[in-house]
């Protein structure tokens, strides 16, 4: 059986999404604001966080599907579900759950740009920087961790553990 390790409690994320939705709700006020949510692992924060935030924001999700059910990037992006709000002259943030290679994501923006956005940024609940291998701006960091596979909170393995309130080390 897997293990799973505690690594942040329900109160520690509570406590990192409202931080974070300060800073966007100060940086972004007065702009027309649309959220990103990268489909499925950013649904849970995409959620909270949207909550938290004072300004109004619109909402819209991609999914991309790069994993199929192993834990290493496979490098190419899969785009299976595409925006369906114009961002055209509108500042977009993209919301992931965690950035680990940064091929997703780097692929991802170049996508976004396509359609005309007045600017692109990126907000993640969690960043795997010491496994990064394409150079990505990652505007907004909640947490930065260390290398390993994390579960719960929108992080599956495998779709398992998305619901979990709490964020895992998953061992294998
Ligand atoms: P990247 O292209 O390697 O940066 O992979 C990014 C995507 O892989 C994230 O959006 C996650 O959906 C998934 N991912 C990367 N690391 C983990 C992890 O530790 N747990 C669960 N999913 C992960
Ligand atoms: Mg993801």
């Amino acid at each position: 059986m897997p293990e799973l390790v505690p690594v942040f409690t329900k109160d520690q994320i509570q406590k990192m999404v409202a931080a974070v939705a300060r800073r966007i709700s100060h940086d972004y006020k007065g702009r027309t604001l649309v959220l990103v949510g990268v489909l499925n692992g950013a649904f849970m924060f995409l959620a909270d966080l949207v909550r938290e935030l004072s300004i109004p924001a619109q909402i819209d999700f991609v999914r991309v599907a790069s994993y199929g059910a192993g834990t290493a990037s496979s490098g190419k992006i899969n785009l299976t579900k595409d925006l369906e709000l114009d961002i055209q002259n509108k500042d977009v943030l993209v919301i992931e759950d965690i950035v680990d290679t940064g091929l997703t994501l780097s692929c991802l923006i170049d996508h976004l740009k396509s359609f005309g956005p007045r600017s692109v940024r990126v907000c993640t609940l969690l960043d795997k920087r010491e496994r990064r291998e394409r150079a990505v701006p990652v505007d907004y960091t909640c947490q930065v961790v260390k290398k390993g596979f994390l579960v719960g909170y929108g992080l599956d393995y495998a779709e398992d553990y998305r619901s979990l309130q709490e964020i895992y080390h998953l061992k294998l």
